[in-house]
């Protein structure tokens, strides 16, 4: 599998900017093959940008959304459902950190949110990550890690994976303690994060993905991990100069 790398614009991004942004990125990678690229800009931005990719498309760039609802159809008000994505996205991002924190999202409505992506053919991008930083000992030596020391990160994937037939996922490690807008935030070394992306992997034969201050210096440290099958990206996804950077890093 081609190394995967994720851009989550969050909630950035004029239309101007996005499409600019999207066309900067397309230009850049067309002499990047060897790396698979999905974008993820805000809804309303999903069409505009789906358009900038469409026009003399590159092979290895898709879109992805951010979010979908955890219901079909219906009285939601403000919220996209997964069919509404068929034919646009080819991706989404679901338990994102954000998604947990601050609009309180549960285990079960991860899960259901998988459930319906996959039902919808969008491949699910399942984030799952703890709280708190571990010791420095344990990050700077994480070889006698076991699956104990990351229960509550392994309850996550379980729960978001409960009753899923089809393996069609991807699982992103995103340490909130390492997430660039978490105060004081700390990337992991890609030593620490690679060990965890094994013991996700014994749990789960699906892609993982690190996420966390990923930049153009570290880009490299994180990829070469053999457990590690790409990168999320939030703060660098958002200047072409930057994201095409880590691109280039990981080939
Ligand atoms: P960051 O964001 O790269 O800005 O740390 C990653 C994420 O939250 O997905």
């Amino acid at each position: 599998m081609k190394p995967l790398v994720i851009g989550n614009w969050k909630m950035n991004t004029t239309l101007a900017e996005a499409t600019v942004l999207a066309s900067g990125i397309k230009e850049g990678l067309a002499d990047i093959p060897a790396v698979e690229v999905v974008l993820c800009p805000p809804f309303p931005f999903l069409v505009p940008v789906a358009e900038v990719l469409h026009r003399h498309p590159l092979p290895n760039v898709s879109l992805g959304a951010q979010n979908i609802f955890w219901k079909e159809e219906g009285a939601y008000t403000g919220e996209v459902a997964a069919p509404m994505l068929g034919g646009i996205a080819k991706y989404v991002i679901v338990g994102h950190s954000e998604r947990r924190g601050l609009f309180h999202e549960t285990d079960k409505e991860v899960n259901l949110k998988v459930r319906l992506a996959l039902k919808h053919n969008l491949i699910p991008i399942i984030c799952i990550g703890e709280l708190k930083r571990p010791s420095q000992t344990v990050i700077d030596d994480p070889s006698g890690l076991s699956k104990a020391n990351i229960a509550t990160l392994l309850n996550q994937l379980r729960e978001a994976t409960s009753d899923i037939k089809s393996e069609n996922v991807i699982v992103a490690y995103e340490p909130v303690w390492a997430i660039s807008t978490t105060a004081g935030a700390t990337p992991a070394t890609g030593y620490y994060a690679g060990a965890v992306a094994g013991l996700i992997k014994h749990e789960l034969d699906a892609p993982v993905l690190y996420g966390g201050s990923v930049d153009s210096s570290n880009a490299a440290e994180f990829a070469k991990q053999e457990d590690i099958d790409g990168l999320l990206v939030g703060g660098a996804s958002l200047k072409v100069n930057s994201f095409i950077a880590i691109c280039r890093q990981i080939i």
